[in-house]
């Protein structure tokens, strides 16, 4: 991984990435759509590789949104067993590295116990981990995430605030997102983190997922780092 011209002292500690264009890799390749994710995973290792190295803190991925159940069942089926092999074959790996594994989303009756169960495990396995928090959203939607968490100040009869809501969302610990990325082209939030990345910096890259390696993360730290952050106010914050 090229890391010589990154600023080490402008590494951002939130990095979210919208991991998109499984289908189209697949449909490239005469394969399956179901293919590509699994071929999805490999990036995603590499990733947090690079991630790791970067000296990355939070790492988010999109894994299955609120809206995905929306895909043929079969495609449904498929990334339910998936995501729950998927953390049998990697938990052990990344917990040896320092990940701390969480999840965001809703935990509603459409995912399968099996799941649920694996996810609570891996959480439970890594959860004194300090190098770096591997946030996976799945069944996570932005818009479903702000009902919840008003629902429940509401049901508290607490005051609304900002502070309030952010105390309330499915991660209160998760900081702000820095850096968010989506790749396969596609310039679309898809509602990913609306509430944390309200001042994230949005890197769109052209690379489907499966393609995605660490070299990718570090350029898109690149043009973080190029970017002028000024959060509402006139002058650069660094
Ligand atoms: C992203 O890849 C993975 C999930 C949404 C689960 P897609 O499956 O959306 O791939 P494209 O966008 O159809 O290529
Ligand atoms: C967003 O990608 C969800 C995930 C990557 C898990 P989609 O492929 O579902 O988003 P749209 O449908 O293109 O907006
Ligand atoms: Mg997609």
């Amino acid at each position: 991984m090229d890391i010589s011209g990154l600023d080490p002292d402008r590494i951002p500690a939130h990095v979210a990435c919208v991991m998109d264009g499984n289908g189209r890799w697949a449909q490239q390749r005469g394969l399956k759509r179901t293919d590509g994710h699994s071929a999805g995973e490999e990036a995603l290792l590499d990733a947090i590789h690079g991630a790791l190295d970067l000296g990355i803190s939070w790492l988010t991925v999109y894994a299955f949104s609120t809206e995905n159940w929306r895909r043929p069942t079969d495609e449904v089926r498929f990334l339910m067993g998936f995501n729950e092999s998927l953390l049998v074959r990697r938990r052990d790996e990344l917990h040896e590295l320092g990940v701390r594994i969480r999840f965001i989303g809703r935990r509603d009756w459409r995912v399968p116990k099996r799941l649920l169960k694996q996810m609570d495990r891996s959480v439970d396995l890594t959860k004194h981990n300090a190098r770096m928090t591997l946030t996976i959203a799945f069944n996570y939607g932005g818009r479903a995430e702000l009902v919840d968490a008003v629902k429940s100040l509401v049901d508290e009869g607490a005051k609304l605030s900002e502070s309030a809501i952010a105390s309330r969302l499915y991660d209160p610990e998760m900081p702000e997102v820095d850096l968010w990325i989506r790749t396969s082209g596609e310039h679309r939030i898809s509602n990913f983190l609306i509430w944390q990345a309200a001042y994230a910096e949005l890197v769109f890259v052209e690379t489907l997922w499966p393609d995605f390696r660490r070299e990718h993360l570090a350029v898109a730290v690149g043009e973080y780092q190029q970017r002028d952050r000024r959060f509402g106010g006139l002058k650069s914050q660094s």
